[in-house]
This record gives structure tokens, sequence and C-alpha cells, in this order.
């Protein structure tokens, strides 16, 4: 029976994580850990946590996610989202556990527009994705046992994101202006938390450790998934595409940042929701 320890569980994908914990209840005991219960920054109580545990797999979903801020903060992004998935790395190696780690669509050098595969160059153009990108480089320096996880766009029930967002300044506005010169694929952090769990329920992440991007199907462009959030809303607001130039940001973002899935479904042998029937599920629920 696998000892997971989740931590960071009290953002959007480690929220996920507690809320299929009973749906995937058997053959499971969970440990949810957020930065008062464990600060992954602190390797002693790393350590001492797996002492006193005995984990078989850490998901590390514990991030510094605030990208534009993260330009300001590099230091402390670095410590987060690098150092501290170095110390879990260096701690699963000593005790033997599988380390599941999150990472982004970000570090690539995506100026090709075509999917990305796992096998693409990198090169980050932020602080966030240049952090991120190390703690991927850290987590493969101390421990083979390990999977990398490259999402996107991930929204949830739970949290800040695009999604609840522009719910909210869709019912409070006339008219948006929403960028249509970024494409991607939004992921709803409940589909992540699943795949994730179900691999491990399978059994064969064990033999099969590397880098694998995932987010949902299909592609959209921000105003385009806006688009589809007010009108699964019902929501009557006028939207305008506009170029990222006429919004700019502190942190540089990719035009076209598609994942490539198909290691992920190869290996794993299940197919994986289209954005629009997940978004429609997360709406659904109600955010
Ligand atoms: N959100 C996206 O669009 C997106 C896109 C691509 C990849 N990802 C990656 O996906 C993963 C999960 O993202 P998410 O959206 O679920 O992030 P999130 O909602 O921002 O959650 C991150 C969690 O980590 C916690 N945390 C931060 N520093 C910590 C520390 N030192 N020790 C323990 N916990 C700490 C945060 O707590 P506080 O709230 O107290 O800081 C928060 O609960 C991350 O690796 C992220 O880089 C996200």
């Amino acid at each position: 029976m696998p000892n997971l320890l989740i931590t960071g569980s009290n953002g959007q994908v480690g929220r996920e994580f507690k809320r299929l914990s009973s749906e995937f209840k058997k053959g499971f005991s969970y440990h949810f850990t957020d930065r008062e219960e464990l600060d992954i920054t602190d390797e002693q109580a790393i350590q001492d946590f797996m002492a006193q545990h005995a984990i078989d797999i850490v998901i590390n979903c514990a991030a510094y996610t605030a990208v534009d801020k993260a330009e300001e903060e590099e230091t402390l992004a670095t410590k987060i989202n690098a150092e501290a998935a170095g110390f879990l790395a260096k701690a699963c190696h000593e005790n033997n556990e599988f380390l599941i780690q999150l990472s982004t669509d970000y570090v690539y050098d995506n100026h090709a527009n075509r999917a990305m595969v796992e096998t693409d160059a990198c090169q980050p153009k932020s602080v966030y994705a240049k952090t991120k990108l190390e703690g991927e480089r850290l987590v493969q320096s101390f421990t083979d046992r390990h999977i990398i996880i490259r999402t996107s766009w991930v929204y949830s029930t739970f949290g800040n994101n695009f999604v609840k967002t522009m719910v909210r300044l869709g019912q409070e506005r006339d008219a948006l202006r929403i960028i249509f010169d970024q494409v991607g694929t939004p992921t709803y952090a409940r589909d992540l938390a699943r795949a994730i769990l179900q691999i491990i329920r399978q059994d064969n992440y064990l033999s099969n450790p590397g880098i694998y991007n995932y987010s949902n199907e299909g592609v959209t462009s921000w105003y385009d998934f806006a688009l589809a959030i007010f009108a699964w809303q019902d929501i009557d607001c006028i939207v305008t595409p506009i170029l990222s130039s006429s919004y700019p940001t502190a942190a540089s973002r990719p035009h076209y940042s598609v994942l490539d899935k198909s290691k992920f479904t190869t290996t794993f042998g299940f197919s994986i929701p289209h954005w629009q029937d997940s978004l429609w599920a997360c709406l659904d629920e109600g955010v």
C-alpha cells in the first residue's frame, strides 16, 4: 500500500489530491502537508518528517507560482522551486522513496509553433521558469526514482486562477480585453491529480521514470478560453481580442505553448480529457 506525502496540499493541485483521496482510498494512505506542517525549504524538517513516517512516494505540489512577482523575488522563488525540490529529491534518494515533481511548460524554448515533446530544448525566459527548470535538474541529479510532470495553464475550483477570475470579472464588467496571441492548453487540476493517482495505482511508474508532459487535450488561446467560460456560465460580457503587447507583464510568456502528451498516454495507457469537457466539469461544480 503506497504511503503518499503530498506537499503544498493547500494549493490548487494539492487540494484536488485531498478531494480525490476518498475516491482513491483502497490501497493508499496519505499525508497532506503545506507550509505550516512541512516547509519544504527546511531540509532538516524534511529529513525529520521522512524519518517519522514511512513514506513511499512524495508528490511535490509546493511551489512559488507568482510568475510576475518572481521577477522581483528571485531568491525566494529559487529557494522554493529549485533548492527545496533538491532537498526532497535528496531525502527520497536516501530513503528509497519515489518523487513526483510538478513543473511547467514555460521551461521549453517554445518558439517552434508546434507541440513540445519532452526531449525538446529548454530555454526558460522568466525567473519563475528558470527556477522550475533548476528544480527539475536538481531532482534529476539526486535521484533516478522520479517523475517530472510539465503542465500548463492550471485551474481548479480552488485558489486563484484564470477561470475564477473570468467568472468574477465577467459578472462585474460589461466588457473585457483578453490576449489572443498566446496559445496553449488549460489543465484542470483534478485531471492532473487523478492521472497521477491512476499511474501510481497501476504501479508502472516505477519502471518508467523521467519527464512527462501533461495538460488537457486540445488547443486554445486565452481569448477563446474566456469565451468558453462565459458561454458555459451564460455570462453576458463583450470580449475583445488583444495582443500580448497591449497587456505587458513583468514576466515574459510563450506565444505557443502546446504540450505533446503522447509519451504520457502511450506509457501509462489511458486517455486525457479534452479541455472543454474538463472546463464544463469544473464550472458545473461551481467556482
Ligand atoms: N498554476 C499554474 O498555472 C501552473 C502551470 C504550470 C505548472 N504549474 C506547477 O504545478 C504545481 C502546482 O501548482 P498550483 O497551481 O497547485 O500552485 P499553488 O496553487 O500556488 O499551490 C502551491 C502551494 O505550495 C505552497 N508552498 C509555497 N511555498 C511552500 C513551502 N516553502 N513549503 C511548503 N509549501 C509551500 C503554497 O502555500 P502558500 O499559499 O502559503 O504560499 C501553496 O499552497 C507547481 O509546481 C507549479 O509550478 C502550475
